[in-house]
């Protein structure tokens, strides 16, 4: 994303531009989820600050460790990538967007060590009648995981062929019950200034990182919430321990290592509206046929190849999602 034109200390050249130019109750959510009576998921209610029965020590034992034996996942036949070369791994581990610790790609995965993700917890809250406070490793074990094979555009016109693990956000979601005023779903990334060095170099930036999509756009089931990558855990510089992939919309959308979700009535501002909404509204659908004020997007470079081709309206997804546009 490097390429905001706002205060002259935000540019960065152009040259990185490729060229052309729920809990209905704990126990329906668990049955939601395949493990009714398993009794293993340790969460906090919010608003009543309690804890949820269950047998917290042995959802202790079954989650350390446990989420890595989840790897590798079967891959959803429905997104097998039939006909996609995968992106070398070692190509998507090196080639980050990650503003929190540098805005150069090939840096961010040597700037990471210092980044703990784990424990970690995230907030599921808002406009729901079950928000949620749990440790990532607990919630991510409740959900049978799956792979599924993406593109993942950049709206610098890079992408990528990529082979998430994870599960669909709207099954998250579902667990929490969003009320009818949810209108809208706001992500939030973690803000650890001492942990990521890119943070305090960006002071201008309105951390932290922040993206949103409209409540049916969450609820598609195209949306992963992402935990690995390559059939391993995801890396840091990834957006470990947890990321969303919205495969249909340019990369900025899919936030990475998130620490709330929240539900809200209004749309919420993002950091990339932000700081420029002519250049990275809020919907930001993959379209070939809408350029970016500063360069086309009827055509993408595939990072690892260098081959370019044509870009797809809705990055090839427009079966499942054109819809919700009123389109197709
Ligand atoms: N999430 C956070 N928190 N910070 C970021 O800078 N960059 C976005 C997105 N999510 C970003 C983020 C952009 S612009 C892209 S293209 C993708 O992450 C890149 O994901 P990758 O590095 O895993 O390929």
């Amino acid at each position: 994303m490097s390429n905001i034109i706002v205060p002259p200390r935000w540019r960065i050249p152009e040259s990185q531009v490729t060229s052309e130019s729920a809990f209905r109750n704990r126990r329906a959510f668990l049955h939601e989820i395949g493990l009714a009576g398993a009794g293993l998921l340790a969460v906090t209610q919010m608003g009543c600050g309690k804890e949820v029965d269950g047998p917290k020590p042995a959802a202790t034992a079954v989650a350390a460790g446990s989420t890595t034996g989840k790897y590798p996942a079967p891959r959803n036949p429905a997104f097998s990538g039939k006909g996609l070369v995968l992106t070398e791994a070692s190509v998507t581990a090196e080639y980050n967007n990650f503003y929190e610790f540098s805005t150069s790609k090939d840096r961010v995965h040597k700037l990471v060590d210092k980044f703990t993700v784990e424990p970690w917890t995230i907030r599921i809250d808002g406009l729901c009648e079950k928000p949620m406070t749990v440790d990532v490793r607990e919630l991510v074990d409740q959900f049978t995981l799956e792979e599924r094979v993406y593109r993942f555009r950049c709206v610098e016109a890079w992408a990528m062929i990529v082979p998430w693990t994870g599960f669909p956000l709207a099954k998250l979601l579902a667990a929490v019950q969003p009320k009818s005023e949810a209108k809208f779903v706001r992500f939030t990334t973690a803000n650890r200034p001492d942990q990521m060095p890119g943070i305090a170099r960006l002071r201008e930036y309105p951390w932290p990182y922040t993206e949103g999509l409209r409540i049916d756009e969450a609820l598609n089931d195209l949306v992963l919430v992402a935990t690995g990558i390559y059939g391993k855990p995801l890396p840091k510089q990834n957006g470990a321990p947890l990321r969303l992939v919205v495969p249909w919309k340019y990369g900025y959308k899919s936030i990475k290592s998130v620490v709330r979700i929240e539900l809200v009535s209004k749309q919420p501002s993002t950091l990339w509206e932000t700081l420029a909404p002519d250049e990275y509204p809020f919907e930001s659908n993959v379209d070939p046929k809408v350029p970016h004020p500063r360069w086309s997007q009827a055509s993408e470079r595939l990072v690892d190849s260098g081959d370019r081709v044509a870009t797809l309206p809705y990055n090839g997804y427009g079966e499942f999602v054109a819809r919700l546009y009123g389109k197709g």
